[in-house]
């Protein structure tokens, strides 16, 4: 497996309570998260073993787990305490992990019956590679419909539509696909695969309403970092059309923070990428997240 554990510093699984290496990491066949997608995740990002806005994360994912009904088998600063355990251990200063909490396994029956305890396990991952062009030059897009389900505010892991099109996307040479639902002139932009869109028209930064998609922690960062810049923003209903005559676009993640857009569906940019507002937030962006993790403990194991 890619980023093995061997070699590669502490143990970096976490498993219903117990921190375990890549062959104790085991979850039964039949939990529901494999049989059918009844699970929620969380990707968290730590920086110099500080994990950035671990309580954001944890929030959004326990207030997913009520809407859905996830038995709680374990409290939020234990799951807290299980990502910061795989932050401290890391070799290396800085990485990715991923949070997954399922219903649980047992009986297969669509409606759970009552007993389900839930299954949890957290992962250490390294941070994805992006080549430098993507930064320097603004990385490639291809719109495509946004066939996932509607429940897309909540984080789980019914990620099959998402998988087609971002393989359909990376197929074409592109790093992410752009989803929209409908289609013609009322197309409406809802957000990458696993990122939230921005665009920049006439100075104005504009994203879609969070109301029935993900809110995205680094997006509540940088609308935060817009307005202390003083720029005008725009949280509304964006129309695919929007995204071919905006002078600047951008997405935002955990992993990625502000990634320039380039060319769309291989088109290259009117303007070139990344333009004057994307290289404004950028180091305005880092300059909130090392405030706040320059607040933010270390890591402990
Ligand atoms: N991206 N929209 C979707 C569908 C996502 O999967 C993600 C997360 C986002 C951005 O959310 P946040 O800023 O909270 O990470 C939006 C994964 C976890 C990532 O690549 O970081």
């Amino acid at each position: 497996m890619q980023g093995g554990s061997k070699g590669a510093g502490g143990k970096r699984f976490w498993v219903n309570g117990r921190f375990v290496s890549e062959s104790r990491a085991t979850l039964p066949v039949l939990d529901r998260g494999l049989l059918f997608g009844d699970a929620l995740y969380e990707v968290v990002r730590f920086y110099r073993k500080r994990v950035f806005l671990l309580d954001r994360h944890m929030d959004r994912l326990f207030r997913e787990a009520e809407i859905i009904g996830l038995p709680v088998r374990f409290t939020a600063a234990e799951v807290a305490r299980a990502v910061e355990g795989l932050a401290a251990r890391s070799a290396e200063p800085g990485g990715l992990v991923l949070v997954e909490w399922t219903r649980g396994d047992g009986e297969r029956r669509l409606a759970p019956s009552p007993g389900f305890r839930g299954n949890l396990f957290a992962v250490r991952l390294p941070l994805p590679r992006l080549p430098r062009r993507y930064r320097n030059e603004g990385a490639p897009v291809l719109t495509l419909p946004d066939e996932r389900w509607q429940g897309t505010d909540l984080k789980s892991t019914n990620l099959l539509a998402a998988v087609l099109a971002r393989s359909r996307a990376e197929r074409e040479g592109c790093h992410e696909a752009i989803l929209h639902r409908g289609r013609g002139p009322g197309a409406r932009i809802t957000e990458g695969t696993s990122s939230t869109v921005f665009l920049v028209r006439k100075g104005v930064v504009i994203t879609p309403a969070v109301r029935g998609l993900l809110p995205g922690i680094t997006r509540e960062v940088v609308v935060g970092v817009v307005r202390e810049e003083g720029l005008p923003l725009e949280e509304r209903t964006v129309r695919l059309a929007e995204l071919f005559e905006a002078d600047e676009a951008f997405l935002t993640a955990t992993s990625a923070e502000i990634l320039p857009i380039g060319a769309v569906n291989g088109r290259p940019p009117a303007r070139s990428a990344p333009g004057p507002v994307t290289r404004l937030l950028i180091p305005a962006f880092r300059r909130v997240r090392d405030r706040i993790l320059r607040k933010t403990p270390p890591a402990r194991k």
